[in-house]
């Protein structure tokens, strides 16, 4: 795997990828792997847990991280993405990179000698679905069961219908028409599904949608970028809520699963995060876990 754009790059390394976080959760992986080495940050968008986690995972591993914003780079007065990654790459060993357009990060892996890897993207978020597979793992024990992903088929469900693809898991995402996940992804994902024994499917109805499944997942309604469509979004998205009733038609056993940042009240409410069901704040602890994995992999 040279570059991690999108979770199809990490097909072939997903198992491994989960068995080194897992190492470097428990501490089993000593030294400074990767000492000296530098991964370049750029953000066109807001960040808590990527930025966060990227940064530590940097530092404990014995590397450094730069956060550079869209504004305080010349790409923001104009200079073209290839220029940026060319000039760049001589610099850093990695470079990560949260962009509006997906298009952007691939233009500048095409022009990059460094690896770089997608930090979020309006089509994926492939760091996001190694922590989620992580934290499935962690309280399961197993990828032997459903998910149902509720809400926008947006950037985080498209790399977990190929993360699911990938472990065999099964995925229902349950969405209001006109909110379909990507097409040409959930192409993808079915192929992979085909060799694992995956079942994906897109089911409007919420109530068939999250019957009996072992895992409830939720994003946000309005991702960023989204705002303009704020009103609409919230009244489209109104019957699609992670809240007690919804859950009664989950196994009694599932988990519940958010990428965050939450809106309390709108895709999901506050009784559900907190309640014993969830695994939101080791989801996000193991960001920084993940992250440390794909970074090892990719830059040491
Ligand atoms: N889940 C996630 O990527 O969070 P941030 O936007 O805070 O990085
Ligand atoms: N779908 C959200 C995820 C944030 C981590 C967004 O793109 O804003």
């Amino acid at each position: 795997m040279k570059h991690l754009l999108s979770m199809e790059d990490a097909k072939d390394h997903v198992h491994e990828i989960l068995v080194l976080a897992g190492k470097f959760k428990r501490g089993e992986i000593p030294g400074e792997p990767l000492a000296k080495k530098t991964l370049a940050m750029i953000f066109e968008k807001a960040s808590t847990r990527t930025r966060i986690s990227f940064e530590v995972g940097m530092y404990q591993l014995g590397g450094t991280a730069l956060y550079l914003s869209k504004d305080d780079l010349q790409l923001g007065r104009g200079e073209i993405v290839e220029d940026t990654a060319k000039a760049m790459s001589r610099y850093v060993d990695g470079v990560m990179i949260r962009a509006i357009e997906h298009e952007d990060v691939l233009k500048f892996s095409q022009n990059s000698n460094a690896p770089v890897i997608n930090g979020l993207t309006n089509l994926e978020h492939p760091c996001q679905a190694f922590a989620d597979l992580l934290t499935i793992y962690e309280r399961k024990k197993s990828f032997d069961m459903k998910l149902a992903f509720v809400g926008d088929g947006n950037n985080v469900c498209n790399s977990l219908l190929l993360a699911s693809a990938f472990v065999g898991m099964d995925m229902n995402v349950v969405c209001p028409p006109g909110y379909e996940p990507d097409v040409e992804i959930f192409k993808k994902a079915k192929k992979y599904a085909k060799k694992t024994g995956a079942e994906l499917k897109i089911i409007n109805d919420i109530e068939k949608g999250v019957q009996g499944v072992d895992v409830v997942y939720t994003d946000v309604w309005i991702s960023m970028g989204d705002e303009e469509e704020a009103s609409k979004r919230i009244n489209d998205f109104s019957d699609y809520q992670v809240n007690k009733n919804l859950m009664k038609h989950a196994d009694n056993d599932a988990m519940i699963l958010h990428c965050l940042p939450a809106i309390r009240g709108q895709e999901i409410t506050a009784d559900m995060i907190n309640s014993p069901k969830s695994s939101i704040w080791d989801q996000a602890e193991n960001r920084l876990h993940a992250q440390k994995a794909v970074l090892y992999l990719l830059i040491s």
